[in-house]
């Protein structure tokens, strides 16, 4: 198995999907890879293309309020990233043969993080990773078990910045998450 220095080296110099041709830079991910928690977004935008740093947007200004809110830091409790690593040419939806070549990372993150938790921003994670018929609205918030890790879905922050309404819904499920993972702390 590839070390995470080994493997971000490979998706910064990655060509294998037509991504690579339009972007500036590939986005690895974030925070501490030691962190219990993981969370994935769809892919990067404009400002994450630019920097290589994920979520640095306007969603991600939202996000580290909400995790600021719940007591959560991005640097300490969470690692950050998406499911393809380079911006889909004008923030399109990544197509389903841009996530099958790039979801091979992601497990390799996955493998090497070994979270607790993992949190799907968004219709896309949440469709390729707990369930393809997942309806945000519908399943936010409750806790999936698969292969030892719980997973849960919830709003995409830039959905929220779209519909603010939802927001109260997301902050629910922050606080959720936040009441497990001091659940499971005290019973360490
Ligand atoms: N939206 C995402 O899904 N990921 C980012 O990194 C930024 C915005």
């Amino acid at each position: 198995m590839a070390t995470m220095d080994q493997l971000k080296e490979k998706v910064l110099s990655c060509t294998a999907c037509k991504l690579a041709a339009t972007r500036t830079n590939a986005v690895f991910g974030g925070g501490n890879f030691h962190a219990r928690v993981l969370f994935i977004g769809e892919g990067p935008g404009q400002q994450e293309d630019l920097s290589g740093l994920p979520f640095v947007g306007r969603a991600g200004k939202l996000l580290d309020q909400m995790l600021d809110a719940v007591d959560l830091s991005r640097e300490k409790d969470i690692f950050i990233t998406n499911m393809v690593k380079c911006r889909p040419p004008g923030n399109r939806d990544p197509q389903p043969d841009e996530v099958s070549t790039c979801i091979e990372y992601l497990h390799e993150q996955i493998r090497l993080i070994a979270p607790q938790y993992i949190v799907c921003l968004g219709r896309v994670a949440a469709q390729s990773l707990i369930d393809p018929n997942f309806r945000v609205t519908k399943q936010h918030g409750q806790f999936i078990e698969k292969d030892g890790t719980l997973m849960m879905g919830t709003f995409h922050p830039a959905a929220l910045l779209r519909n603010p309404r939802q927001k109260v819904d997301a902050f629910d499920d922050f606080c959720k998450l936040r009441d497990r993972l001091l659940e499971s702390e005290a019973s360490l």
